[in-house]
C-alpha cells in the first residue's frame, strides 16, 4: 500500500507520518510538502532513513509535478493535509489560502481521476461550520450542520470540502472528509495558541489573549486525530464526512492559565489584546457518527495531553527556537507589535 501524504512537514501531517509508519510498517509513505514557513524538514528527521519513506519538496498546485509523482508512485491513498492553516494570516492576506486550499486540492483530485485511486481523504476542519453561541452549551456541530465559515481560511477549507464532494458525486472519486476540532501536541508551529503561549511564558514575554479570552475551542491530542484518519481510510465510507472531536471544550483564558501553572510562571504575564476580526466564539464537535460507525474515541485526556505537550516543548527547545529566530520574527512584530 502506498500512501501519499501532502503537507507532511507540518504539524499534523508529520505526526500522521510517524503514526502510520509505526502502525503499518509495511506501508510506503510518500510525503510531499512545499516547505512554506509552516513546514519544517527537520521535523521528519526521525523517519528520513526509513526505507518505506520518501520526501519530495512539491507544491500541490504544481499540476505537472503532481502528475509526474502519481506516475512514479501510483499511490493507493492520498491524505491531503497540505494547506495554509492559520486564521490570523488569512485575515492579513487571503490569496495564498485560496490558491493552496482550493486550487491545490482540485489539482490533487484531478491527478487521482487521471491515474486512479482507492481513496482521497481531505483533512478538513470544524471551522467550516462557523461558530456556536456561548450561552447554548446544548448545541454541537454534527455532519448535518450547514457550512457557515467565517474567515478566509475557513471559507477556503469549506470550498475544498464542497469541491471534494462534487468530485465524489460527479466523477465517482472515492472521497472521505474528516472535520476535526483544534489539535495540540508535539511539533505545532509556535504561532498557534498553545505553543505560542508556552514559548512566550518561557521567555517571560507577555501572553497575548485576544478579546475577553472567553472564546471556546474543543481540544484534541494530535495522535487521536491521526488514529481517526487511519480508521476512516480503512473503514470509512466513500462520500461521507466524519466529525472528529473529543468533547473537551476549554476557554482560551483557562488554557493560558493552565500553561502558566505548568511552567510555574505568573499570571501577570497575561495581556489582553485587540480581538481577532470576525473571531469565532465557540466550536464544539458532536463525534457520535465516528464513534458509532468506526468505534473511535479519543484516548488522551486533556490533563495528560497538555502536560506531555509542555514537556515536549521543554525538551525540544532547539526545534522551536530555530523557528522563532527566523522569518517568524517579522510576522510576530506585524501581528502583535501594535495590538
Ligand atoms: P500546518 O500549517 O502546521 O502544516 C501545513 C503544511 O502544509 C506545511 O508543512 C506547509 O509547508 C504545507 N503546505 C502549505 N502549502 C502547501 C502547498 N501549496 N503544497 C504543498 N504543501 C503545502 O498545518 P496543520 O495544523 O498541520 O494542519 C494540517 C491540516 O489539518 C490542514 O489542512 C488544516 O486545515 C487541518 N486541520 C488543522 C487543525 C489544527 O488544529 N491544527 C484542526 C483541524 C484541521
Ligand atoms: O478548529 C480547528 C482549527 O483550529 C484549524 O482548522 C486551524 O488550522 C487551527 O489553526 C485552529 O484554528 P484556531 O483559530 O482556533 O487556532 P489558534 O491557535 O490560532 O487560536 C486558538 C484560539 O486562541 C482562538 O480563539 C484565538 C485565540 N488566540 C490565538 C492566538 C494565536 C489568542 O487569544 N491569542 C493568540 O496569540
Amino acid at each position: 500500500m502506498t500512501v501519499l501524504v501532502t503537507g507532511g512537514a507540518g504539524f499534523i501531517g508529520a505526526n500522521f507520518i510517524f503514526y502510520m509508519l509505526r502502525e503499518h510498517p509495511d506501508y510506503r509513505i510518500v510525503c510531499i510538502d512545499k516547505l512554506t514557513y509552516a513546514g519544517n524538514l527537520s521535523t521528519l528527521k526521525p523517519v528520513e532513513s526509513n526505507g518505506n519513506f520518501r520526501f519530495e519538496r512539491l507544491d500541490i498546485c504544481d499540476r505537472q509535478g503532481i502528475y509526474r509523482l502519481f506516475q512514479e508512485e501510483k499511490p493507493d491513498i492520498v491524505v491531503n493535509f497540505a494547506a495554509e492553516s492559520h486564521v490570523d494570516r488569512s485575515i492579513d492576506d487571503p490569496s495564498v489560502f485560496l490558491q493552496t486550499n482550493i486550487i491545490g486540492t482540485s489539482v490533487l483530485m484531478d491527478a487521482c481521476r487521471e491515474y486512479g485511486i482507492k481513496r482521497f481523504h481531505q483533512v478538513g476542519t470544524d471551522e467550516v461550520y462557523g461558530d456556536l453561541p456561548l450561552d447554548r452549551p446544548d448545541l454541537f456541530f454534527t455532519e448535518q450542520t450547514p457550512l457557515r465559515a467565517s474567515s478566509p481560511y475557513s471559507s477556503s477549507k469549506a470550498s475544498a470540502d464542497m469541491i471534494a464532494m462534487a468530485y465524489h458525486r460527479t466523477y465517482g472519486l472515492p472521497v472521505t472528509i474528516s472535520r476535526c476540532s483544534n489539535n495540540y501536541g508535539p511539533y505545532q508551529f509556535p504561532e498557534k495558541l498553545i505553543p505560542l503561549m508556552i514559548a512566550n511564558a518561557l521567555a517571560d514575554k507577555p501572553l497575548p489573549v485576544y478579546g475577553d479570552g472567553l472564546n471556546v475551542r474543543d481540544w484534541l491530542y494530535v495522535e487521536d486525530h491521526c488514529r481517526a484518519i487511519d480508521l476512516i481510510l480503512h473503514n470509512g465510507r466513500p462520500g461521507e464526512v466524519y466529525n472528529v472531536g473529543g468533547h473537551n471544550e476549554m476557554s482560551n483564558i483557562s488554557i493560558v492559565r493552565l500553561i502558566l501553572g505548568e511552567l510555574g510562571k505568573p499570571e501577570s504575564l497575561i495581556t489582553y489584546v485587540t480581538d481577532r476580526k470576525g473571531h469565532d466564539r465557540r466550536y464544539a464537535i458532536d463525534p457520535a457518527k465516528i464513534h458509532a460507525e468506526l468505534g473511535w474515541l479519543p484516548e488522551t485526556k486533556f490533563a495528560d495531553g497538555i502536560k506531555k505537550t509542555v514537556r515536549w516543548y521543554l525538551d525540544n527547545r532547539e526545534w522551536w527556537e530555530t523557528i522563532i529566530s527566523g522569518e517568524y520574527r517579522n510576522y510576530y512584530e506585524k501581528m502583535y507589535g501594535n495590538r
